[in-house]
């Protein structure tokens, strides 16, 4: 699997600190507010579960699952909801939890999204931003790390859902994702 690394760009010792400073302001702005935090599956299930160790205040957690890549490496645009969240969220105060924000397509439909159920408050806490691709504005309100233009996996990123379980986020070899399925390393 390593092999398919180009390069790491978030080791597994950068990751756990900024998670941790992460986890002392979200304590800070949230206390006494019970906040809901919404984790996006799947790519943001390893973030939430080291972040919330790092937040030491009374939260919730609930789940959404979205589809937008559907196997590929751009984003089509078009989101679809496969998971709705449990939770009313009426007079909450929610926090999302996602892996990366790209195009800003998919935050944006999820933030309009929720917005319409009236919660009392709704940010974004994302571990990687890929600013430089933005098509729509989307406020970032915590992120872990910038990064570039290239194609990231690991730490709960995924390409055609392999890579998940890397400990760090590296760049996937273009030649994996751009040379079609008889490319990829089963190793
Ligand atoms: P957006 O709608 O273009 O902002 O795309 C956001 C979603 O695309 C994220 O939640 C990821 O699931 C996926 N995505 C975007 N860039 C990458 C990447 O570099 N690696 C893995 N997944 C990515
Ligand atoms: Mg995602």
């Amino acid at each position: 699997m390593d092999e398919d690394i180009e390069e790491i760009l978030v080791s597994q010792d950068k990751l756990e600190r900024r998670i941790k400073e992460l986890g002392i302001q979200i304590s800070e702005d949230y206390i006494r507010r019970l906040p809901l935090l919404v984790c996006i599956l799947r790519g943001a299930f390893m973030f939430l579960a080291d972040l919330t160790r790092e937040i030491k205040i009374p939260l919730a957690i609930d789940f959404m699952a979205i589809s937008t890549y559907e196997g590929k490496t751009e984003s089509s645009g078009i989101v679809k909801i496969l998971k709705d969240l449990d939770t009313p969220i009426e007079d909450r105060d929610v926090l999302i939890i996602e892996d990366i924000v790209d195009t800003g397509l998919t935050m944006d439909s999820v933030t309009k999204l929720l917005s319409t159920r009236n919660p009392k408050s709704i940010k974004l806490c994302t571990l990687l931003d890929k600013a430089e691709r933005r098509i729509v504005k989307v406020n970032v309100d915590y992120y872990g790390f910038t990064v570039p233009n290239k194609f990231v996996v690991g730490y709960g990123l995924d390409f055609e859902e392999r890579y998940r379980n890397l400990p760090f986020i590296g760049v996937l070899k273009e030649e994996i994702y751009k040379g079609g399925n008889n490319n990829i390393n089963a190793k």
